[in-house]
């Protein structure tokens, strides 16, 4: 476990590229080793989370070359995958158990065994294990299919319509490939507001999905060389971004560009709650790179007020929530964070974990059971904080320790290699 210590800076001044989005990292890797064809990846994010896909694909015969941040991925086809000789290994990644789960659910004749670290163990996968069971998978896992390792037995999956209870893009993602090696079309309602990625992705690989307002539906291709390989630049990641976005608006001397952040709208509430709170924003050079839109964001030095985050845009902020807190703290007045009870389903609980670290920074905040109350004080005490190996928790407190008096340690910081592997040099960068 690496621990830092960490003191207030005078200045934070800087441009920074930030890495490649995880979720499109992710999605790249693995709708393409599906497809037919070769494709170029650049501009990919050489996390911890993205690296156990490409092994994942890797052991299943997939010929992937990887090099810094550019992948370039041999497409075996939608039947192309070859059986796992051994248990695959999805690290700290959700993205990569939950996909991956579903994927192969309809890989018929193929059988998987997927687990991951301590962290992702201890996650509920019954949020993919009932809806994949439903549609014909032949899946198990530890207390009947509630955590993993997870095992998977590929059948024949039929289509129908499933209602999302929960904003998941992870679930969303789930059944939708495992609908693409299926029988038959696969209508999903309700919570499909995830980030929609997936959709994006593979509607620009010749997939029959079609999004009409909440409902998503995806047609098994009938065509044998779909879905056709797609080259793309992965977008900056703005849940990285954030971090940075909300380190110039609390720090009284600060102007911070980060450049080419992917500005689809399932992502960016972060951008929409920091201009509420009156951070000063300024948006350029938008642009489209593939299916994405994406832009330069310019946060400078800002006086936050208070805000209530709830409803409909949780599920277009919910990584940044760690960061957002600490950008609550500095503000003036009670912000009210509601309707974000999946936070406890993230790497770690992330209202208990929160609201520890604001209370070690002498911030009155109380959990509730949907999100937390922050009262801000304009103001942090130097404090140790944990990362408890939850990488956003990490770079959150990072961001905190830039205005915070006294000295600030965090434990865990090499937590950040889950999605940011240069951060600490990024901050180098910009600190002065
Ligand atoms: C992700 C979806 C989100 C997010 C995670 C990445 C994805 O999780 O928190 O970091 O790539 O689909 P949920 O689907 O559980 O909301």
């Amino acid at each position: 476990m690496s621990d830092m210590q960490f003191v207030a800076v005078p200045q934070l001044r800087g441009t920074l590229d930030v890495p490649g989005d995880k979720s499109i990292s992710h999605r790249a890797v693995m709708f393409n080793a599906i497809a037919e064809g070769t494709a170029h990846i650049t501009h990919f994010l050489p996390g911890a989370d993205c690296l156990s896909t490409i092994a994942c694909f890797r052991a299943m015969g997939v010929q992937i070359d990887h090099h810094g941040d550019t992948v370039t991925v041999h497409g075996v086809g939608l039947r192309g995958l070859r059986e796992p000789n051994d248990v695959l290994d999805c690290g700290n990644s959700g993205t990569t158990l939950r996909l991956l789960t579903g994927l192969l659910a309809g890989q018929a004749g193929k059988y998987a065994v997927l687990t991951g670290d301590a962290s992702l163990r201890s996650r509920p996968q019954r949020r993919i294990i009932d809806p994949l069971r439903a549609l014909g998978a032949q899946l198990d896992g530890r207390n009947n299919g509630a955590l993993a390792p997870l095992s998977v037995r590929g059948a024949t999956i039929h289509g129908g319509a499933y209602e999302l209870p929960i904003a998941s893009a992870q679930v969303k993602s789930a059944l939708l490939l495992a609908a693409l090696s299926g029988d038959d079309v696969l209508t999903l309602t309700g919570r499909t507001d995830g980030r929609d990625h997936t959709e994006l992705m593979l509607a620009g690989m010749g997939i029959d999905i079609r999004t009409n307002g909440t409902t998503v539906t995806l047609s098994p291709p009938a065509h044998p060389v779909l879905p056709y390989a797609l080259s793309l630049r992965v977008p900056g990641d703005p849940s990285s971004a954030a971090f940075w976005w909300v380190a110039a608006a609390i720090h009284p001397n600060a102007e911070i560009t980060t450049t080419g952040v992917g500005m689809n709208p399932t992502r960016i509430g972060a951008l929409e709650v920091l201009t509420a709170m009156g951070a000063q924003i300024t948006i350029s050079n938008a642009r489209t790179e593939g299916s994405e839109p994406v832009a330069d964001v310019t946060v400078r030095s800002s006086s936050l007020q208070a805000t209530t985050i709830r409803g409909a845009i949780i599920p277009h902020l919910i990584d940044e929530i760690p960061v957002l807190a600490v950008a609550a703290a500095m503000a003036h007045g009670q912000t009210v964070i509601a309707d974000a009870q999946e936070l406890k389903a993230k790497e770690t609980d992330r209202i208990a974990t929160v609201v520890a670290a604001l209370h070690a920074m002498g911030v009155t905040a109380e959990a509730t059971d949907d999100g937390m109350l922050i009262t801000g004080r304009g103001a942090l005490n130097g404090a140790t904080l944990a990362s408890h190996g939850d990488h956003r928790l990490a770079m959150a407190w990072a961001v905190a320790s830039l205005v915070a008096t006294g000295s600030t340690t965090i434990q865990g910081t090499d937590a950040v290699d889950v999605s940011y592997p240069g951060f600490w040099r990024d901050l180098q960068l910009i600190a002065r």
